[in-house]
């Protein structure tokens, strides 16, 4: 199976996956660093995860809340023969990262965590994760500029985005002045995409 099949048909059916700039950084990042562990905020399909298990040898543990994706990328896992390297954690990611936090099992444990989540609420998650990250782990969280309104290179249309916009504004701040995080780098592609690593 093409990984370009399951980016086709998530076009054709309107699930949200990494645009065609963060895939590609996604793809050359994890081949450079080869992570042994991987978490992932955000599953739909399995696209991304793929895309990470099929440039190293490490193992993902990532989180989906819909249960037509988490079927879907059962399929797909299996068809990339990667079922045995994923670890699919189904419901409300605050939820899950809180139970992987006191099951005291994943302190300070991931080598990277890509975050492509709920948008608005990135600001929220983001110490639970830090804890889960290791020390010199990567973060990486996608989407942060949000098709350019955040920075304004484009205006929103209407004031609905109003409060994803100053949220994900705040994340960025936050992470640019994180005291647990040191070399961020804000990637102004497409959608942005925020590199940190972990002090
Ligand atoms: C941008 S998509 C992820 C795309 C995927 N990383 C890829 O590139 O193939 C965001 C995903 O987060 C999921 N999601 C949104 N809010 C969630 C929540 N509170 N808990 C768990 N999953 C959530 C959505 O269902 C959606 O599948």
């Amino acid at each position: 199976m093409e990984l370009n099949s399951i980016q086709n048909n998530a076009k054709s059916y309107g699930v949200p996956i990494i645009r065609t700039e963060s895939h590609k950084i996604l793809e050359k990042f994890t081949a450079e660093k080869q992570p042994l562990h991987i978490l992932e905020i955000g599953m739909a399909v399995g696209f991304s995860g793929i895309t990470m298990l099929s440039a190293c040898n490490g193992d993902l543990v990532t989180i989906e809340h819909n249960k037509d994706y988490i079927r879907q990328a059962k399929t797909n896992f299996k068809n990339f023969g990667l079922s045995k390297r994923v670890k699919i954690l189904q419901g409300d990611c605050h939820i899950e990262i809180v139970k992987l936090l006191y099951s005291g099992n994943y302190d300070n444990y991931f080598d990277l965590i890509f975050l492509d989540g709920p948008k608005a609420q990135y600001n929220l998650l983001l110490d639970g994760l830090l804890q889960l990250l290791k020390h010199d782990g990567v973060f990486i969280a996608d989407n942060v500029l949000f098709r350019g309104y955040v920075d304004g290179t484009t205006k929103a249309p209407t004031r609905r985005y109003k409060t994803i916009i100053k949220r994900l504004s705040e994340f960025i701040d936050n992470c640019k002045n994180h005291e647990e995080l040191k070399d961020f780098k804000l990637i102004d592609t497409e959608d942005g995409i925020i590199f940190a690593r972990k002090k």
